[in-house]
C-alpha cells in the first residue's frame, strides 16, 4: 500500500515529464514486437508485396484479433501502413529495420531475457543470467556477414596461403563456414558449437546452402575439442568466441586452447575476431553506433559468463602463449567507424 506521501510524489509528474520518462518503455515494446514480426516471417511477406490483413492471418494461421492489434500498434509507430482496403505495407522505417534484422535476432531474441534478469543478477554470487543460445549464434552470424566477414576475407588474403581445412570454433549458425567454403573451392570446414540449438541451426543452414558434403558441424566446447586432438586444421577461426572461453574458463582456458591448437597444427593460421573493451572510454562511447549498439552489447557480457578485454590485454596474452600477431584489422569505416571490432591474424612464433 502506498503512503499518501508517495502518491503525492507520483502525482507531481507532469505530462511532459511522463512522456519523456516513458520513452525507454516505448522502445522496449517496439523492439520486442519488431523481433516477433520479423521472426514470424510477417515482415518478409509484406516486403514481398503488400497484403490484406485477412490473407496474412490465413497464410500464417494467426489469431485475427491479435494480428490486427499488432498491425495497428506498428502503424501507430509508423512502421507499417494499412490502406482503406485493409492492405498492409512496410514503411521506409520498417524496411530499414528489415535490413538489420540480425541485430534484433541477437540482442532481442538472444539477450532480451538477459536484460530482464539484470536486477536479480546484480546480486553477488547470483550466477549467470540466461540467454537464448540459438538466437545469439544465428544473430551474431548475421551481423558478422555485414561487419566481421570482410575482415576475415582481408586477413585471409594477407596470409598469402591456400588453406585446405578450416575449423570454426563457436560457429553459431555456420555462416562463416558456408561463405568461406564458397569463396575458396579447395576448402573443407568443421564447425564446433556447444549450444544445441545453435548446432541444430548450423546443421540445417549448411544443408540448405548445399554444402553438407564439405562442412561438418559438431556439438563441442572449443577447448575440449582441441584437446581431444581429433583434427589438424591449417586454418582456425574464433569469431567472438575467445571472450566466451575467457569468461567460462579464465586465462588458463585460453592458454589451453591456443596450446592445443598450435600443438596439433604448429603452422596453422588463427583468425580471432573480437570487440575491444572500451565501455569506460567516453571518447569511444560518444560515437552514435557505440551509444545505440555497443553500450548494450558491453553490458550483457559479465552477466552471461563472458569477459571482454581491451586490445592490449589480448596481445599480451597471445605473446605470453608464444603466438605472434601477423596482422590486425578493423571494420571498414563505411560499415562501422567506431574501430571497436578487431580481427587478428595469428601464428605460432617461429612457425
Ligand atoms: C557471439 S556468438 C559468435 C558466432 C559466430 N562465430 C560469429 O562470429 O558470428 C558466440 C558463439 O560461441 C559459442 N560458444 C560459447 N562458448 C563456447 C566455447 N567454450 N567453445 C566454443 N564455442 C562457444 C556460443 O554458443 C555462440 O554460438
Amino acid at each position: 500500500m502506498k503512503t499518501t506521501d508517495e502518491l503525492t510524489r507520483f502525482g507531481d509528474v507532469d505530462e511532459h515529464e511522463l512522456v519523456r520518462a516513458l520513452q525507454p518503455y516505448r522502445g522496449f515494446v517496439v523492439a520486442s514486437v519488431l523481433h516477433g514480426f520479423l521472426e514470424r516471417g510477417l515482415y518478409d511477406a509484406i516486403a514481398e508485396r503488400p497484403r490484406p490483413v485477412q490473407e496474412l492471418a490465413d497464410a500464417f494461421a494467426l489469431d485475427p484479433v491479435r494480428l490486427r492489434t499488432v498491425l495497428l500498434f506498428l502503424a501507430n509507430e509508423d512502421l507499417v501502413a494499412i490502406d482503406g482496403d485493409d492492405v498492409v505495407a512496410p514503411t521506409q522505417q520498417l524496411t530499414e529495420v528489415g535490413k538489420v534484422r540480425a541485430w534484433y535476432e541477437m540482442m532481442i531474441g538472444g539477450y532480451a531475457e538477459t536484460f530482464l534478469q539484470m536486477g536479480d543478477k546484480l546480486a553477488a554470487g547470483s550466477g549467470p543470467a540466461s540467454r537464448n543460445g540459438e538466437y545469439v549464434g544465428r544473430g551474431s552470424c548475421g551481423i558478422s556477414l555485414h561487419d566481421s566477414l570482410p575482415i576475415v576475407h582481408r586477413l585471409l588474403e594477407l596470409s598469402g596461403r591456400d588453406h585446405r581445412l578450416m575449423l570454426d570454433l563457436g560457429c553459431g549458425s555456420g555462416i562463416y563456414l558456408t561463405e568461406l567454403c564458397r569463396a575458396h573451392p579447395q576448402l573443407r570446414g568443421v564447425g564446433i558449437e556447444p549450444d544445441e540449438g545453435a548446432r541444430d541451426a548450423a546443421v540445417e543452414f549448411v544443408a540448405a546452402e548445399g554444402l553438407s558434403d564439405r562442412i561438418d558441424i559438431e556439438l563441442a566446447n572449443a577447448v575440449d575439442y582441441l584437446e581431444a586432438g581429433q583434427l589438424k586444421p591449417d586454418l582456425a577461426l574464433l569469431g567472438f568466441v575467445i571472450h566466451e572461453v575467457l569468461g567460462q574458463q579464465g586465462e588458463e582456458g585460453v592458454r589451453r586452447l591456443l596450446g592445443a591448437l598450435f600443438g596439433a597444427s604448429p603452422d596453422a593460421d588463427l583468425i580471432v575476431i573480437d570487440v575491444d573493451h572500451q565501455l569506460g572510454s567516453p571518447e569511444h562511447m560518444r560515437h552514435p553506433l557505440a551509444q545505440t549498439y555497443y553500450n548494450g552489447y558491453y553490458l550483457l557480457h559479465p552477466f552471461t559468463s563472458q569477459r571482454l578485454e581491451p586490445i592490449a590485454y589480448w596481445e599480451e596474452l597471445f605473446a605470453s602463449c608464444g603466438v605472434e600477431v601477423v596482422d590486425r584489422q578493423t571494420t571498414e569505416p563505411s560499415i562501422d567507424s567506431t574501430g571497436l571490432e578487431v580481427g587478428w591474424l595469428l601464428r605460432r612464433r617461429g612457425g
